[in-house]
C-alpha cells in the first residue's frame, strides 16, 4: 500500500471529507438567500451538501473526480427519492466544461483550496449566471500572527492560505460581491470529521505497515495542531454575488 493509497482507506468512510455540518449547509443557505435553480456542487466528496441543496428545491449536478464518493451519492440520492434531482459528473473542477452563465449556485465546500482560492473563484465566475451566487467554504487564517508550529504546518499543507480578510478582497478583486462570511464553529470540525477520523485511526493502527502507519501519524499532527491552535486558523463559509 502506498501512503497516498492509506490516506484514501483512511477518508473514504468517513461523513465527510472537510470540516461541516448540514447546519451550517442550511446556515450558508440562508445567508444566500434560498437560492432556487440549477446549482453545481465542485469537489461534492460523498455530497452531503447537494444532499441538501436538492432537499431545499435546487436541481443539483454533483461533481469530484474520485469515482466512489460519486456512487455513494447517487445511493444515497436514491435513497432520498432524490434521483431525479441529483445528478453526479465524474469532471475535474478545473475542466468544468459547461457554457458560461449554466448555473443559479456554485458550491465548494472544502474544495477550492486544489485550485487555490483565487484560481477557483476566478475560473468558476464564468459558469455563474449575473445576479447568483458561489458559497465556498475556505481554510483561512483568522489571526494575523499565527504561532509558529501552526505557520510552519500551514506552510507545507496549503502554502498559499490566505487571511479571511484576504480571500475577502481577492473575491471583489476578482468582481464578486460579498454578502457574508460566516466562520465555521469548532464543532464542524470535530463531530463529522475529525471525531471520526480519531476512530478509524485507532481501529487501522492495529495492524497498519509502514505507509498507514505515516498516513496515521500525519492525521494526527493535523488534529493535534487544530486543538491547540484552532483559534489561529479555520473553516470560512464566503457567500459572493457574480456582479
Ligand atoms: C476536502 S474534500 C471536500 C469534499 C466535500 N465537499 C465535503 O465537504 O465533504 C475535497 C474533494 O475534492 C475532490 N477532488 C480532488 N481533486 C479534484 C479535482 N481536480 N476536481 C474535482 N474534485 C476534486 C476530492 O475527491 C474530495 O472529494
Amino acid at each position: 500500500m502506498t501512503v497516498s493509497e492509506a490516506f484514501w482507506k483512511i477518508h473514504t468512510d468517513l461523513p465527510r471529507q472537510a470540516p461541516g455540518s448540514d447546519n451550517t449547509t442550511q446556515h450558508l443557505l440562508q445567508l444566500a438567500g434560498n437560492p432556487t435553480g440549477k446549482a453545481l456542487d465542485i469537489g461534492c466528496g460523498q455530497g452531503r451538501a447537494s444532499l441538501l441543496l436538492a432537499q431545499r428545491g435546487l436541481t443539483v449536478i454533483a461533481t469530484d473526480t474520485f469515482q466512489p464518493f460519486l456512487d455513494e451519492l447517487q445511493g444515497a440520492a436514491v435513497a432520498a427519492g432524490l434521483r431525479e434531482i441529483i445528478t453526479t459528473r465524474n469532471i475535474s473542477m478545473d475542466a468544468l466544461d459547461y457554457p458560461d452563465e449554466s448555473f443559479d449556485v456554485l458550491w465548494a465546500e472544502g474544495s477550492a483550496y486544489i485550485l487555490g482560492w483565487e484560481r477557483a473563484i476566478d475560473s468558476w465566475k464564468r459558469l455563474l449566471k449575473y445576479g447568483g451566487v458561489l458559497v465556498a467554504t475556505e481554510c483561512c487564517w483568522l489571526t494575523d500572527k499565527p504561532s509558529n508550529e501552526a505557520r510552519q504546518f500551514w506552510a507545507e499543507g496549503y502554502p498559499t492560505m490566505l487571511s479571511a480578510k484576504a480571500a475577502v478582497d481577492v473575491a471583489a478583486k476578482n468582481g464578486y460581491g460579498i454578502i457574508a462570511t460566516y466562520t465555521l464553529p469548532a464543532s464542524d470540525w470535530f463531530d463529522e470529521y475529525y471525531g471520526p477520523m480519531k476512530e478509524k485511526h485507532a481501529g487501522l493502527a492495529i495492524d497498519a505497515d509502514d505507509s498507514m502507519e505515516q498516513a496515521i501519524t500525519s492525521g494526527r499532527k493535523e488534529i493535534e495542531l487544530y486543538e491547540k491552535y484552532g483559534d489561529e486558523y479555520g473553516y470560512v463559509g464566503f457567500v459572493l454575488k457574480k456582479n
